[in-house]
């Protein structure tokens, strides 16, 4: 048995969903444990495309338990609508293989217009608009609303009164319509009556599926530098995480993990505002984003494009303790020649082998690159590492080289046969 974490340690879209969905073979249980519908997650079998934003991707393996852990904030009425699409293609056949954390809070429908007013004002920080950033905010003033909450009629309509006395002035404030507590309560407890079934301990159902012996995997959203402590504040969204979000996020502690592995694109994107030093702008970003088709998969806006970033996936490796880590997206490489990575930052003077992570430091930090060949050929068709052109290996190489870290898998398109697997963290040993 294994207790494995993945994470993103990017700005998000890493093709977490892939991966996770790829290790499920090796797992019982996949559970997420932070964000919610922020995120985007797409599988891809048997030519099938499939995004998930509040299931875990361990969902189209029959059998396997997916949990949402108590770290998420879920919207029940995407929720609802994803269960129906997973069910109309055929999965999720057993209620019994989904739980949903009971503490896990609920995004409401003036958390959505909050979130949707500030974005159309000045300091906007390009958020998903999914009512993520004022739900959490709920949460840490104690005044949420939680997924058992919507099976207690009373103690719901207390709180949606309390919450809305702040909310509806502040609304009203910024130009946007006030809320009824009815409407708000009435549907929240029809959803609250259509989830019941899943609605469990889901900190308990971790811990004894671990006790048990099974293996476990923990699926992370977004990625290391949109971490709301250590990524590019305040460009970041308002939950953490890293590995150790996982041990909050579900209520389990660190000593059950056994590995933590990180997953990174070859190159570099960011959907949203904020700092992104290897950017690309015109004609070479946009060949990026036609190259790997980076546009969002909950939002469908552009993404940006650029060069790796190895100081942002040290400061990754570091935050999260991660032994290895997954790369993706490597077939979309092929002619874009030369290729250059970022191999540190120059700031006054000095070199620094992080990504800084202090704003007016980021800003002024200038990227170092190093310049490889790269190569033309296409690699979907290659499954393992020395049939991959003498360019392609040595990008691999390099970026082993300058992180330290193992590469575990190497991912050359996006459905699950097209892999390169390396190590399995199934099987790793436990790293004291
Ligand atoms: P996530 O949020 O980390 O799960 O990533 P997204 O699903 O938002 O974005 C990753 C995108 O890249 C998806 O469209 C995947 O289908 C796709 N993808 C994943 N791995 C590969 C790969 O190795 N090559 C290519 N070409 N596409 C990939
Ligand atoms: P996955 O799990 C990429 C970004 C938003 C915005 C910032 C804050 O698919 O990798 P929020 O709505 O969370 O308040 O937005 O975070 N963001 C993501 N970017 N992938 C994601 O998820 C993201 N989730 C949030 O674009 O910049
Ligand atoms: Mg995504």
């Amino acid at each position: 048995m294994a207790v494995v974490v993945i994470v993103g340690a990017q700005w998000g879209d890493e093709g977490k969903g892939k991966v996770v969905d790829l290790y499920t073979e090796h797992a019982d249980v996949v559970a997420r444990f932070g964000g919610g519908p922020n995120a985007g997650h797409t599988l891809v079998v048997d030519g099938n495309k499939l995004v998930t934003h509040l299931i875990p991707s361990g969902v189209l393996r029959a059998g396997k338990k997916c949990v949402l852990g108590d770290g998420m904030v879920v919207d029940p009425q995407t929720l609802l609508e994803e269960i129906a699409g997973i069910k109309s293609r055929g999965y999720l056949v057993d209620d019994g293989d989904l739980l949903i954390g009971e503490r896990a809070h609920v995004i409401l429908p003036y958390h959505r217009r909050i979130d949707q007013i500030r974005e159309s004002r000045a300091g906007a920080i390009g958020t998903t608009k999914r009512g993520i950033g004022p739900a959490y905010e709920a949460k840490v003033a104690r005044r949420g609303i939680r997924m058992a909450d919507l099976l207690r009629p009373d103690r719901l309509r207390a709180l949606v009164a309390q919450n809305l006395d702040e909310v509806n002035p502040y609304l009203e404030r910024l130009g946007g319509e006030a809320f009824q507590a009815d409407i708000i309560v009435d549907e929240a407890l029809r959803h609250g009556e259509s989830l019941r079934r899943y609605i469990a301990d889901a900190s308990r159902f971790v811990h004894d599926s671990i006790r048990r012996g099974q293996s476990v995997l923990f699926e992370g959203a977004q990625g290391a530098l949109l971490d709301v402590d250590h990524g590019t504040y305040p460009f970041v969204t308002s939950s953490s995480t890293l590995a150790g979000g996982a041990c909050t996020g579900l209520g389990i502690g660190p000593t059950s993990i056994h590995v933590v592995i990180g997953i990174t694109k070859a190159y570099a994107t960011r959907v949203g505002g904020g700092p992104f030093p290897t950017e690309l702008d015109g004609t070479e970003g946009e060949r990026l984003r036609d190259a790997g088709a980076e546009f969002g998969s909950t939002t469908g806006r552009p993404r940006r494009c650029g060069w790796l970033d190895i100081p942002g996936l040290r400061l990754a490796v570091r935050i999260n303790g991660m032994a290895g880590l997954a790369l993706t997206k490597l077939d979309v490489l092929k002619a874009i020649r030369p290729i250059k990575m970022c191999v540190a930052y120059r700031l006054g003077g000095k070199l620094l082998d992080e990504i800084p992570q202090d704003p007016a430091d980021l800003a002024h930090a200038e990227p170092v690159f190093e310049t490889l060949d790269g190569w033309s050929e296409d690699i979907r068709d290659v499954r393992d590492l020395d049939d991959l052109p003498p360019g392609a290996r040595r990008y691999l190489a390099r970026i082993e080289d300058l992180l330290g870290v193992p590469l575990y898998l190497v991912s050359v398109g996006p459905s699950r046969a097209e892999t390169i697997v390396l190590k399995n963290p199934f099987r790793a040993e436990r790293t004291e």
